[in-house]
């Protein structure tokens, strides 16, 4: 699209945004066009905080699904919109609430972790929701005699175990675009940036191995840092390192580059893009806005329950 046409879609999305009443949220792995446009952009815990405590009626949310509803549960009486319905979550669609009912049979005892990249019913049957950036302090929450079942993600999972030496049953769910970065990816790409520091998502398919690098010192301890998105944008506006290597979706690196001007930013991977995530246009935005679509529900009883470990959550992380 030339620029006159995208100047006139984006004047077209700040008119519809107004005469709607509208909010738009974007989540830092959206396409620059979207986070440009957006009146705020977050990591998952703060896209779900901003939603609920908004004083618009009209949220629209670009993001994957599991996260619209999310904002739907909290704000029943408000219209939760995501612009194209298609935008799910590889990670989301790896356990549904029958799988995990099957869990909570085998292991009666255990409280259940799900990562917020979960959808309302498998919520619904969850005791504490967590993110990447409240993981440890949610599973740390819980009473040291209690077992945990932790879904979906695999990594995340062992990565708190090990954090917390709790006894965790992980479920082996996995996102498709963490699930590819290897040792390998990074040894390769420090070895090019020796001075860079590196944040990596505790989502990515080696966090674990990469913990035991740092251990036996073949990764640099001090400049190796797990990081939610959020976590990431804060880390990098308050270091004085000009140099990041950056281990997650690529599209943070749009408002890491933008916030940070004097910084370098380097993906660890090219190829970590979520098409999910990018799914969300600004045509679609417009859409979104004129015709109300696509609306978001969760059926009252679902998000009742889902309500409850949510709530849980972002009561224990206000108390840091
Ligand atoms: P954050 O909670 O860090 O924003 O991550 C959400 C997500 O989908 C990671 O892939
Ligand atoms: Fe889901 Fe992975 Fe995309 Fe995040 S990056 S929204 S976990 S598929």
């Amino acid at each position: 699209m030339d620029n006159r046409n995208q100047t006139t879609l984006i004047k077209e999305i700040k008119k519809w945004k107004k005469k709607r009443g509208a909010l738009i949220i974007a989540h830092n792995y959206q396409i620059p066009g979207i986070q440009d446009v957006a009146d705020f952009v977050g990591d998952s815990l703060e896209l779900s905080q901003k939603a609920a405590q908004a004083p618009e009626k009209i949220i629209v949310f670009c993001g994957v699904h599991f996260m619209a509803e999310s904002a739907a549960i909290f704000s029943p009486d408000k219209t939760v919109l995501i612009p194209d319905s298609n935008a799910g979550c590889s990670l989301a669609a790896s356990i549904d609430a029958e799988e995990l009912r099957k869990w909570k049979r085998r292991y009666p005892k255990a409280l259940v972790v799900s990562y917020v990249n979960t959808t309302a019913e498998v919520k619904a049957e969850s005791d504490y929701c967590c993110t990447s950036t409240n993981a440890i302090q949610v599973v740390n929450f819980i009473p040291k005699d209690r077992e945990i079942i932790f879904t979906p993600d695999l990594f995340l999972g062992d990565y708190v175990a090990r954090m917390t030496g709790r006894k965790i049953y992980v479920y082996p769910g996995e996102c498709h675009v963490h699930a590819r970065v290897r040792p390998k990816d990074i040894f390769a790409k420090l070895g090019k940036y020796p001075g860079a520091e590196f944040l990596i998502h505790p989502e990515c398919g080696c966090v674990s191995e990469c913990m035991h690098y740092v251990a036996v010192g073949e990764i640099p301890e001090k400049t190796t840092h797990i990081f939610s998105t959020g976590g990431m944008m804060n880390y990098a506006k308050n270091s004085k390192s000009k140099q990041f290597v950056i281990a997650t979706e690529t599209g943070i690196l749009h408002r890491l580059k933008k916030e940070n001007p004097a910084k370098e930013f380097i993906p660890l991977r090219e190829d970590m893009v979520c098409e999910y995530m990018k799914m969300i246009t600004p045509e679609k935005l417009l859409n979104s806005l004129i015709n109300l679509e696509y609306e978001v529900k969760v059926p009252r009883d679902i998000a009742e329950k889902a309500r409850i470990p949510i709530e849980r959550m972002l009561e224990i992380s206000k108390k840091e």
